[in-house]
């Protein structure tokens, strides 16, 4: 039996048991995936037992993402540039490596959407914290331009240099107006919607407007957008798209079924 596991504090409402699971049963794989709360100062401990344990991998949520990096034994060039990682393996010589599926999890996801094709498109990214990072240096390898605004714009700056392998511009939250025309696409980042707020848009005329965010912290923000003349979608695929990913890792290049994992989180929400 291959064990895998979420492991993240708190993690009791991660859909990644849900996806993981839909996918091993579907498969008819000898499996299990669980989800197993790890306080935050006790990554490396944890690692230790999990591979005693012989996990086979393990996906990383907050908090963390970056305290698994020590125990890494390889890393992915992404995760070098993001500085996190979402997805462990255990190495046959023993140890951990480490990927970032959030990355190609949100290509694929806006692939879905008919768009796959960035050089020369602009894309307006709003948030400069954890979230933003695989984004950034997803897009820009995809060869778009992005505007990057936060609240507070040294963190922008800080991090488009740290993510990115080119220059791009950054900028206050609140000229977004100024910016929106530009834009192709804007993607939100922001953990506005956690705290019930939105941030207020323009007119969309029919844009996209992807959140990050998924169930009810991105309903207000998705109903403003809709009614400013955005065309929507939440989070919810990037979350499917790079479990995907991370099962393609694990089970030798098997890729699952986006639409069948999708289905079981929405009703599940
Ligand atoms: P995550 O890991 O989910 O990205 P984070 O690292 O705490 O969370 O980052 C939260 C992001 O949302 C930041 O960009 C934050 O802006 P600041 O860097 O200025 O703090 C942004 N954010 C949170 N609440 C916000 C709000 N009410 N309005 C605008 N931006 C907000």
């Amino acid at each position: 039996m291959k064990r895998l596991a979420v492991i993240g504090d708190p993690v009791g409402h991660s859909l990644s048991p849900l996806i993981h699971m839909t996918w091993i049963d579907a498969l008819g794989l000898d499996a299990s995936y669980e989800s197993i709360r790890v306080p935050a100062g006790e990554t490396a401990a944890a690692l230790d037992d999990f591979e005693h344990q012989e996990f086979l991998g393990l996906n990383v949520t907050l908090p963390h993402k970056q305290a698994v990096l020590p125990k890494a034994s390889e890393k992915s060039a992404a995760v070098d540039a993001i500085g996190a990682a979402n997805t462990l393996s255990r190495l046959p010589s023993g140890g951990w490596r480490a990927d970032n599926t959030d990355a190609p999890g949100l290509i694929a996801a806006l692939g879905r959407l008919g768009l796959s094709e960035f050089t020369g498109k602009t894309v307006l990214m709003l948030g400069a914290g954890g979230a933003a990072r695989a984004g950034l240096f997803a897009l820009d390898r995809a060869g778009a331009d992005i505007i990057l605004l936060n609240r507070t714009v040294e963190k922008a700056e800080q991090i488009l240099a740290e993510c990115c392998s080119r220059p791009h511009l950054s900028g206050p939250l609140d000229a977004l107006s100024d910016h929106a025309g530009r834009a192709n696409l804007v993607i939100n980042t922001t953990s506005a919607g956690h705290g019930g707020a939105h941030i207020p848009l323009p007119a969309g005329e029919g844009r996209l407007f992807y959140d990050m965010s998924y169930g009810a912290p991105a309903e207000a923000q998705l109903a403003h957008a809709n009614a400013q003349g955005w065309k929507t979608e939440d989070g919810l695929g990037m979350l499917v798209c790079q479990a995907a990913e991370s099962f393609s890792i694990w089970f030798d290049g098997v890729r699952p079924d986006i639409e069948v994992a999708l289905t079981a989180c929405r009703t599940s929400l």
